[in-house]
Protein backbone atom coordinates (compact mmCIF):
# COMPACT_ATOMS: atom_id res chain seq x y z
CA UNK A 1 0.00 0.00 0.00
CA UNK A 2 1.04 3.91 -0.40
CA UNK A 3 1.13 5.94 2.82
CA UNK A 4 -0.26 9.44 1.92
CA UNK A 5 1.15 12.31 3.89
CA UNK A 6 -0.73 15.51 4.60
CA UNK A 7 0.96 18.74 4.70
CA UNK A 8 -0.99 21.23 6.90
CA UNK A 9 1.27 23.91 7.78
CA UNK A 10 1.04 26.80 5.47
CA UNK A 11 -1.21 30.07 7.17
CA UNK A 12 -2.27 31.30 3.81
CA UNK A 13 -2.34 34.63 4.19
CA UNK A 14 -3.71 35.46 0.39
CA UNK A 15 -7.21 34.45 1.04
CA UNK A 16 -7.32 37.32 3.87
CA UNK A 17 -9.72 38.03 5.60
CA UNK A 18 -11.28 34.43 5.35
CA UNK A 19 -7.94 32.80 6.49
CA UNK A 20 -6.28 33.83 8.91
CA UNK A 21 -3.63 32.40 11.26
CA UNK A 22 -6.16 30.24 13.21
CA UNK A 23 -7.96 29.35 10.09
CA UNK A 24 -5.41 28.74 7.74
CA UNK A 25 -6.42 27.99 3.78
CA UNK A 26 -6.21 24.67 3.94
CA UNK A 27 -9.07 24.09 6.86
CA UNK A 28 -11.56 26.31 5.12
CA UNK A 29 -14.40 25.99 2.33
CA UNK A 30 -13.66 27.06 -0.57
CA UNK A 31 -15.29 25.87 -3.56
CA UNK A 32 -17.32 22.70 -2.12
CA UNK A 33 -19.09 21.63 1.41
CA UNK A 34 -16.31 19.79 2.49
CA UNK A 35 -13.02 21.81 3.88
CA UNK A 36 -9.13 21.41 1.66
CA UNK A 37 -8.17 19.22 3.62
CA UNK A 38 -11.42 16.96 3.68
CA UNK A 39 -11.23 17.15 -0.17
CA UNK A 40 -7.29 16.11 0.24
CA UNK A 41 -8.04 12.95 2.38
CA UNK A 42 -10.73 11.80 -0.05
CA UNK A 43 -8.32 12.40 -2.94
CA UNK A 44 -6.48 8.57 -1.21
CA UNK A 45 -9.46 7.50 0.66
CA UNK A 46 -8.78 3.72 -1.21
CA UNK A 47 -8.26 1.18 1.29
CA UNK A 48 -7.19 -1.23 -1.25
CA UNK A 49 -4.64 0.63 -2.20
CA UNK A 50 -3.67 3.63 0.64
CA UNK A 51 -3.21 2.95 4.02
CA UNK A 52 -4.68 6.03 6.25
CA UNK A 53 -2.98 9.21 6.46
CA UNK A 54 0.19 10.72 8.13
CA UNK A 55 -0.88 14.75 8.67
CA UNK A 56 1.98 16.65 9.33
CA UNK A 57 1.02 20.23 11.24
CA UNK A 58 1.25 22.92 13.81
CA UNK A 59 0.07 22.09 17.02
CA UNK A 60 -2.34 24.59 17.47
CA UNK A 61 -4.35 22.89 14.90
CA UNK A 62 -4.58 19.67 16.27
CA UNK A 63 -8.86 19.76 17.17
CA UNK A 64 -9.69 21.09 14.00
CA UNK A 65 -7.91 18.80 12.25
CA UNK A 66 -9.04 15.80 14.03
CA UNK A 67 -12.68 17.04 13.70
CA UNK A 68 -12.31 17.59 10.38
CA UNK A 69 -10.64 14.28 9.57
CA UNK A 70 -13.32 12.26 11.80
CA UNK A 71 -16.14 14.11 10.10
CA UNK A 72 -15.81 12.18 6.62
CA UNK A 73 -14.58 9.19 8.39
CA UNK A 74 -10.99 9.54 7.64
CA UNK A 75 -8.97 9.94 10.94
CA UNK A 76 -5.03 10.15 10.29
CA UNK A 77 -3.48 6.91 11.57
CA UNK A 78 -0.19 9.49 12.87
CA UNK A 79 -0.92 13.62 13.57
CA UNK A 80 2.65 14.75 13.79
CA UNK A 81 2.39 18.04 15.51
CA UNK A 82 5.00 20.76 15.17
CA UNK A 83 6.08 23.32 17.77
CA UNK A 84 6.58 25.79 14.90
CA UNK A 85 7.21 25.43 11.48
CA UNK A 86 10.30 24.98 9.96
CA UNK A 87 8.80 24.61 6.04
CA UNK A 88 8.06 21.35 4.27
CA UNK A 89 11.69 19.85 4.16
CA UNK A 90 11.64 19.14 7.89
CA UNK A 91 7.43 18.40 7.73
CA UNK A 92 8.38 15.67 5.30
CA UNK A 93 11.46 13.68 7.37
CA UNK A 94 9.32 13.37 10.40
CA UNK A 95 6.99 11.73 8.37
CA UNK A 96 9.70 9.70 6.70
CA UNK A 97 11.51 9.17 10.06
CA UNK A 98 7.60 7.82 11.86
CA UNK A 99 7.04 5.62 8.00
CA UNK A 100 8.85 2.05 7.83
CA UNK A 101 11.54 2.35 5.54
CA UNK A 102 10.40 0.79 2.48
CA UNK A 103 6.94 2.37 2.88
CA UNK A 104 6.14 4.57 -0.32
CA UNK A 105 5.04 8.20 0.71
CA UNK A 106 2.26 10.30 -1.38
CA UNK A 107 3.35 13.50 0.03
CA UNK A 108 -0.08 16.20 -0.68
CA UNK A 109 -0.08 19.71 0.14
CA UNK A 110 -3.53 19.71 2.12
CA UNK A 111 -4.60 23.27 0.12
CA UNK A 112 -4.36 22.18 -3.38
CA UNK A 113 -7.50 21.80 -6.04
CA UNK A 114 -7.76 18.33 -7.77
CA UNK A 115 -10.84 17.72 -10.36
CA UNK A 116 -10.09 14.85 -12.39
CA UNK A 117 -9.02 12.61 -9.19
CA UNK A 118 -8.69 9.56 -11.61
CA UNK A 119 -6.16 11.32 -13.83
CA UNK A 120 -4.54 12.33 -10.41
CA UNK A 121 -4.07 8.25 -9.07
CA UNK A 122 -3.10 7.26 -12.56
CA UNK A 123 -0.25 9.57 -12.37
CA UNK A 124 0.61 8.04 -9.46
CA UNK A 125 0.29 4.16 -10.17
CA UNK A 126 2.79 5.42 -13.06
CA UNK A 127 5.11 6.46 -10.84
CA UNK A 128 5.51 3.48 -8.10
CA UNK A 129 7.55 1.12 -10.33
CA UNK A 130 10.34 3.68 -10.67
CA UNK A 131 9.76 5.16 -7.05
CA UNK A 132 10.11 1.32 -5.31
CA UNK A 133 13.59 1.78 -7.72
CA UNK A 134 14.78 4.43 -5.73
CA UNK A 135 13.26 7.37 -7.69
CA UNK A 136 11.66 10.69 -6.36
CA UNK A 137 9.01 11.64 -8.64
CA UNK A 138 7.13 15.07 -9.06
CA UNK A 139 3.84 15.74 -10.75
CA UNK A 140 4.29 17.89 -13.60
CA UNK A 141 1.63 20.61 -14.42
CA UNK A 142 1.29 22.50 -18.01
CA UNK A 143 2.53 25.93 -16.78
CA UNK A 144 -0.07 28.86 -18.59
CA UNK A 145 1.98 31.62 -17.48
CA UNK A 146 5.56 32.60 -15.87
CA UNK A 147 4.39 32.32 -12.36
CA UNK A 148 7.17 32.68 -9.93
CA UNK A 149 5.85 30.69 -7.51
CA UNK A 150 6.10 27.26 -8.57
CA UNK A 151 8.77 25.26 -9.09
CA UNK A 152 10.01 24.83 -12.59
CA UNK A 153 10.46 21.05 -14.15
CA UNK A 154 12.40 20.21 -17.48
CA UNK A 155 11.52 16.83 -18.75
CA UNK A 156 14.23 14.40 -19.64
CA UNK A 157 13.73 11.41 -21.69
CA UNK A 158 11.04 8.47 -20.62
CA UNK A 159 12.16 6.31 -18.38
CA UNK A 160 8.85 4.49 -17.79
CA UNK A 161 5.31 4.49 -19.13
CA UNK A 162 4.41 8.50 -18.65
CA UNK A 163 6.89 9.24 -16.42
CA UNK A 164 10.84 10.88 -17.20
CA UNK A 165 13.56 11.61 -15.74
CA UNK A 166 14.21 15.35 -14.39
CA UNK A 167 16.81 17.52 -16.91
CA UNK A 168 16.45 20.24 -14.20
CA UNK A 169 14.51 21.25 -11.27
CA UNK A 170 14.55 25.02 -10.47
CA UNK A 171 12.54 25.94 -7.71
CA UNK A 172 10.55 29.82 -8.02
CA UNK A 173 12.80 31.66 -10.77
CA UNK A 174 12.09 35.01 -11.67
CA UNK A 175 10.14 36.35 -14.13
CA UNK A 176 12.58 36.59 -16.92
CA UNK A 177 13.75 33.25 -16.12
CA UNK A 178 10.00 31.58 -16.17
CA UNK A 179 9.44 33.32 -19.32
CA UNK A 180 12.41 31.55 -20.81
CA UNK A 181 11.09 28.23 -19.48
CA UNK A 182 7.83 28.61 -20.83
CA UNK A 183 9.06 29.22 -24.29
CA UNK A 184 11.45 26.13 -24.42
CA UNK A 185 8.44 24.08 -23.90
CA UNK A 186 10.18 21.39 -21.65
CA UNK A 187 9.65 22.88 -18.58
CA UNK A 188 6.26 21.75 -16.00
CA UNK A 189 5.28 23.62 -12.87
CA UNK A 190 6.33 21.44 -10.02
CA UNK A 191 2.50 20.41 -8.66
CA UNK A 192 4.01 20.07 -4.83
CA UNK A 193 2.65 16.42 -4.66
CA UNK A 194 5.63 13.68 -4.50
CA UNK A 195 5.85 9.87 -3.87
CA UNK A 196 9.30 8.03 -3.02
CA UNK A 197 10.36 5.56 -0.70
CA UNK A 198 10.91 6.92 3.29
CA UNK A 199 14.32 5.41 2.90
CA UNK A 200 14.86 7.20 -0.62
CA UNK A 201 13.95 10.56 0.84
CA UNK A 202 15.51 10.42 3.98
CA UNK A 203 18.94 9.63 2.27
CA UNK A 204 18.58 12.29 -0.30
CA UNK A 205 17.58 15.14 2.79
CA UNK A 206 21.02 13.62 4.95
CA UNK A 207 23.39 14.29 1.35
CA UNK A 208 22.11 17.61 1.75
CA UNK A 209 21.05 18.23 5.09
CA UNK A 210 22.40 15.97 7.49
CA UNK A 211 21.81 18.98 10.16
CA UNK A 212 17.92 18.91 8.92
CA UNK A 213 17.47 15.24 9.91
CA UNK A 214 19.62 14.97 12.94
CA UNK A 215 17.30 17.69 14.58
CA UNK A 216 13.96 16.06 13.42
CA UNK A 217 15.63 12.41 14.46
CA UNK A 218 16.12 13.92 17.78
CA UNK A 219 12.92 15.32 18.35
CA UNK A 220 11.00 12.16 17.75
CA UNK A 221 13.74 10.07 19.93
CA UNK A 222 11.99 12.97 22.97
CA UNK A 223 8.66 13.36 21.21
CA UNK A 224 5.36 13.26 23.21
CA UNK A 225 2.89 10.29 22.34
CA UNK A 226 -1.08 10.96 22.85
CA UNK A 227 -2.96 8.08 21.03
CA UNK A 228 -2.39 9.34 17.50
CA UNK A 229 -0.80 13.02 18.13
CA UNK A 230 2.58 13.02 18.54
CA UNK A 231 4.48 16.18 19.55
CA UNK A 232 7.72 16.15 18.47
CA UNK A 233 9.98 17.44 21.60
CA UNK A 234 10.08 21.38 21.29
CA UNK A 235 13.42 22.60 21.00
CA UNK A 236 15.03 19.56 19.25
CA UNK A 237 12.55 20.50 16.01
CA UNK A 238 12.96 23.96 16.49
CA UNK A 239 16.96 23.92 16.24
CA UNK A 240 16.02 22.38 12.57
CA UNK A 241 17.47 24.96 9.95
CA UNK A 242 13.99 25.62 8.04
CA UNK A 243 13.57 24.75 4.12
CA UNK A 244 11.45 23.39 1.85
CA UNK A 245 11.97 20.35 0.30
CA UNK A 246 11.93 21.67 -3.54
CA UNK A 247 15.29 23.95 -2.17
CA UNK A 248 16.71 21.06 0.22
CA UNK A 249 15.96 17.58 -2.27
CA UNK A 250 14.47 18.16 -5.44
CA UNK A 251 16.93 21.12 -6.38
CA UNK A 252 19.63 18.70 -5.55
CA UNK A 253 18.85 15.22 -5.75
CA UNK A 254 20.08 13.19 -9.10
CA UNK A 255 17.04 10.56 -9.55
CA UNK A 256 14.11 12.94 -9.78
CA UNK A 257 11.10 11.80 -12.17
CA UNK A 258 8.53 13.67 -13.26
CA UNK A 259 4.97 12.24 -14.55
CA UNK A 260 3.21 15.43 -16.72
CA UNK A 261 -0.34 15.10 -16.01
CA UNK A 262 -3.94 16.63 -16.41
CA UNK A 263 -6.29 16.39 -13.43
CA UNK A 264 -7.51 20.16 -13.40
CA UNK A 265 -4.76 20.94 -10.68
CA UNK A 266 -5.16 24.73 -9.09
CA UNK A 267 -3.34 25.71 -5.96
CA UNK A 268 -5.85 28.41 -4.96
CA UNK A 269 -3.26 30.95 -4.18
CA UNK A 270 -5.63 34.13 -4.48
CA UNK A 271 -8.76 35.16 -4.57
CA UNK A 272 -8.41 35.31 -8.64
CA UNK A 273 -7.86 31.98 -8.99
CA UNK A 274 -10.81 31.01 -7.09
CA UNK A 275 -13.48 33.34 -9.49
CA UNK A 276 -12.04 31.14 -12.18
CA UNK A 277 -12.37 27.50 -10.69
CA UNK A 278 -15.73 28.28 -8.99
CA UNK A 279 -19.15 27.57 -10.94
CA UNK A 280 -20.08 30.50 -12.30
CA UNK A 281 -23.64 32.07 -13.57
CA UNK A 282 -23.78 33.36 -17.04
CA UNK A 283 -23.07 36.47 -16.26
CA UNK A 284 -19.74 35.36 -14.96
CA UNK A 285 -20.53 35.86 -11.58
CA UNK A 286 -18.96 33.66 -8.38
CA UNK A 287 -21.16 33.83 -6.00
CA UNK A 288 -20.79 32.00 -2.11
CA UNK A 289 -22.90 32.37 0.73
CA UNK A 290 -26.12 35.46 1.62
CA UNK A 291 -25.44 37.35 -1.27
CA UNK A 292 -27.91 39.31 -3.45
CA UNK A 293 -26.77 40.80 -6.78
CA UNK A 294 -28.00 42.46 -9.43
CA UNK A 295 -26.78 43.95 -12.56
CA UNK A 296 -23.84 43.31 -11.59
CA UNK A 297 -21.10 40.48 -14.31
CA UNK A 298 -17.33 39.18 -13.15
CA UNK A 299 -17.56 39.33 -9.71
CA UNK A 300 -16.72 36.92 -7.39
CA UNK A 301 -18.49 37.66 -3.80
CA UNK A 302 -18.80 35.65 -1.05
CA UNK A 303 -19.91 36.26 2.59
CA UNK A 304 -19.47 34.22 5.32
CA UNK A 305 -21.28 36.95 7.75
CA UNK A 306 -23.56 39.43 6.91
CA UNK A 307 -26.23 39.29 3.46
CA UNK A 308 -23.94 40.98 1.13
CA UNK A 309 -25.71 43.20 -2.00
CA UNK A 310 -24.66 44.30 -4.96
CA UNK A 311 -26.01 46.44 -7.60
CA UNK A 312 -24.53 47.36 -11.07
CA UNK A 313 -21.19 46.93 -10.43
CA UNK A 314 -18.53 44.93 -12.80
CA UNK A 315 -15.48 42.48 -12.18
CA UNK A 316 -15.17 43.12 -8.13
CA UNK A 317 -13.56 40.47 -5.52
CA UNK A 318 -15.98 41.41 -2.24
CA UNK A 319 -15.04 38.73 0.72
CA UNK A 320 -16.88 39.31 3.94
CA UNK A 321 -16.74 37.57 7.24
CA UNK A 322 -18.16 38.31 10.47
CA UNK A 323 -15.35 41.21 11.30
CA UNK A 324 -14.04 42.17 8.07
CA UNK A 325 -15.27 43.04 4.30
CA UNK A 326 -12.41 43.20 1.47
CA UNK A 327 -13.11 44.77 -1.95
CA UNK A 328 -10.78 44.29 -4.83
CA UNK A 329 -10.76 44.71 -8.56
CA UNK A 330 -10.85 41.37 -10.39
CA UNK A 331 -7.27 40.79 -11.64
CA UNK A 332 -5.17 42.23 -8.58
CA UNK A 333 -5.87 40.00 -5.95
CA UNK A 334 -2.29 39.66 -4.79
CA UNK A 335 -2.20 42.55 -3.63
CA UNK A 336 -3.98 41.62 -0.53
CA UNK A 337 -0.72 41.12 1.26
CA UNK A 338 -0.78 45.38 1.17
CA UNK A 339 -3.57 45.15 3.31
CA UNK A 340 -2.67 42.30 5.54
CA UNK A 341 1.05 44.03 5.93
CA UNK A 342 -0.03 47.19 6.87
CA UNK A 343 -2.75 45.62 9.34
CA UNK A 344 0.21 43.56 10.83
CA UNK A 345 2.06 47.22 11.37
CA UNK A 346 -0.82 48.79 12.90
CA UNK A 347 -1.50 46.12 15.45
N1 LIG B 1 3.35 20.56 8.19
C1 LIG B 1 3.82 21.61 7.53
N2 LIG B 1 4.81 22.35 8.10
N3 LIG B 1 3.33 21.91 6.32
C2 LIG B 1 3.82 22.98 5.68
C3 LIG B 1 4.82 23.80 6.21
C4 LIG B 1 5.35 23.46 7.51
O1 LIG B 1 6.24 24.11 8.07
N4 LIG B 1 5.09 24.80 5.34
C5 LIG B 1 4.26 24.59 4.29
N5 LIG B 1 3.48 23.51 4.51
C6 LIG B 1 2.44 22.95 3.63
C7 LIG B 1 1.50 24.01 3.11
O2 LIG B 1 0.32 24.04 3.91
C8 LIG B 1 1.18 23.50 1.72
O3 LIG B 1 0.08 22.59 1.78
C9 LIG B 1 2.42 22.73 1.31
O4 LIG B 1 3.10 22.40 2.52
C10 LIG B 1 3.36 23.50 0.37
O5 LIG B 1 3.83 24.64 1.03
P1 LIG B 1 3.72 26.09 0.39
O6 LIG B 1 4.30 27.06 1.35
O7 LIG B 1 2.32 26.33 -0.09
O8 LIG B 1 4.70 25.95 -0.85
P2 LIG B 1 4.71 26.83 -2.16
O9 LIG B 1 3.33 26.97 -2.69
O10 LIG B 1 5.48 28.07 -1.89
O11 LIG B 1 5.57 25.94 -3.19
C11 LIG B 1 5.36 24.54 -3.34
O12 LIG B 1 4.16 24.26 -4.04
C12 LIG B 1 4.12 24.73 -5.43
C13 LIG B 1 2.80 24.29 -6.03
O13 LIG B 1 1.73 24.85 -5.34
C14 LIG B 1 6.59 24.01 -4.10
O14 LIG B 1 6.57 22.60 -4.03
C15 LIG B 1 6.62 24.48 -5.55
O15 LIG B 1 7.69 23.86 -6.25
C16 LIG B 1 5.30 24.11 -6.21
O16 LIG B 1 5.29 24.57 -7.58
MG1 LIG C 1 1.44 26.66 -1.95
Amino acid sequence: PITPVILSGGSGTRLWPLSRTGRPKQLLSLTNAETMLQLTARRSADSARFTAPIVVANAAHAEMIEEQLEAVSLPASALLLEPVGRNTAPAIALAALCAEPDALLLVMPSDHIITDVGAFRAAVEAAVPVVEDGWLATFGITPTAPETGYGYICRGGEIAPGVHSVERFVEKPDRVTAQAYLDQGCYSWNGGIFLFRADTFLAALEANAPEMVAAVRLSLAKAVRQGARVYPDAQAFAASPSDSVDYAVMEKADRVAVVPVEMGWSDVGSWDALHEIAPRDEADNAHHGEVLSIDTSGCLIRSDGPLVAAVGVKDLIVIATGDAVLILPRGSSQEVKRAVEELKKRS
